[in-house]
């Protein structure tokens, strides 16, 4: 196997040009290292002015999402030797405005996190002395899957519909959304649905699936989306064919 790997990353510094241009770098390429170890190679020992977001090195925080060859990826679970023998493409998320190099305006993805309220609602709250809510594992299944989001936009980056319309809400904020609609404690419901149900709420997808195929925590967005197109389907069909406070 190659001792080094070639990364050619995109550069843009708006300050000194108008448009993304690559620059390239030789990097040691051990087994165990990943696109992230090439980046901070860089940055430690060839070029102090690479500019890219990461925190955690271990595939929790969602900060190092970036375009490898084409396809979004956490940089730190991304192989180099995997891409021997190179070169590798490093780019900025699509789908973003780039902001310096490697990072991304997420202003717009945060807004659509809230747009759903992300949190549990109640319509009334027990006393405290009543003690806490409890859930049954099975209740916790139904949606823990929603709950391992680790806000990497990676999905965003790979949706074609959110690319072509980005007042679309994404993969992201709906399965956020059903995360607390299916939480046994939750009673917002409704209110989500005022958002969610607008054209560019769940309406928008075409079931495209890629965000489906990119998050690396298996959340399957795509799935998220469909199940709530059939639950929004049977309330409009209940509310058509139910008398009122029936
Ligand atoms: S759904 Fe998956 S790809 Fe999308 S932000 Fe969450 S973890 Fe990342
Ligand atoms: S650095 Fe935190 S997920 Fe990659």
């Amino acid at each position: 196997m190659a001792d080094h790997i070639t990364l050619q990353v995109a550069r843009y510094r708006p300050e000194q040009q108008s448009d993304i241009t690559f620059d390239e770098y030789e990097v040691p390429c051990p087994k165990e290292w990943v696109v992230l170890d090439g980046l901070n190679h860089i940055k430690d020992r060839l070029d102090g002015t690479l500019s890219y977001r990461w925190s955690c090195r271990m595939g929790i925080c969602g900060s190092c999402g970036m375009n490898v060859n084409g396809e979004p990826k956490l940089t730190c679970a991304t192989f180099l030797a995997d891409y021997a023998p190179g070169p590798i493409r490093v780019e900025p998320l699509p789908n973003f405005p780039v902001i310096r190099d490697l990072i991304v305006d997420i202003g717009d993805f945060m807004q659509k996190l809230v747009r759903v309220k992300p949190w549990i609602m109640r319509q009334t709250e027990k006393p405290v002395s009543e003690g806490e809510y409890r859930q049954t594992p099975e209740e916790l299944d139904e949606y823990k899957q929603f709950s391992m989001c680790i806000n990497c936009m990676l999905c965003y980056a790979a949706c074609p519909i959110y690319g072509l319309d980005p007042k679309f809400l994404g993969p992201a904020a709906i399965a956020l959304a059903q995360r607390y609609n299916l939480d046994s404690r939750d009673e917002g419901a409704s209110d989500r649905m005022a958002v969610l149900s607008e054209h560019e709420g769940i309406w928008g997808c075409t079931f495209v699936g890629e965000c489906t195929k990119v998050c690396p925590k298996h959340v399957d967005p795509a799935g998220a989306i469909q199940r709530y197109k059939l639950t929004a389907a049977l309330e409009s069909m209940k509310a058509i064919f139910m008398p009122r406070g029936a």
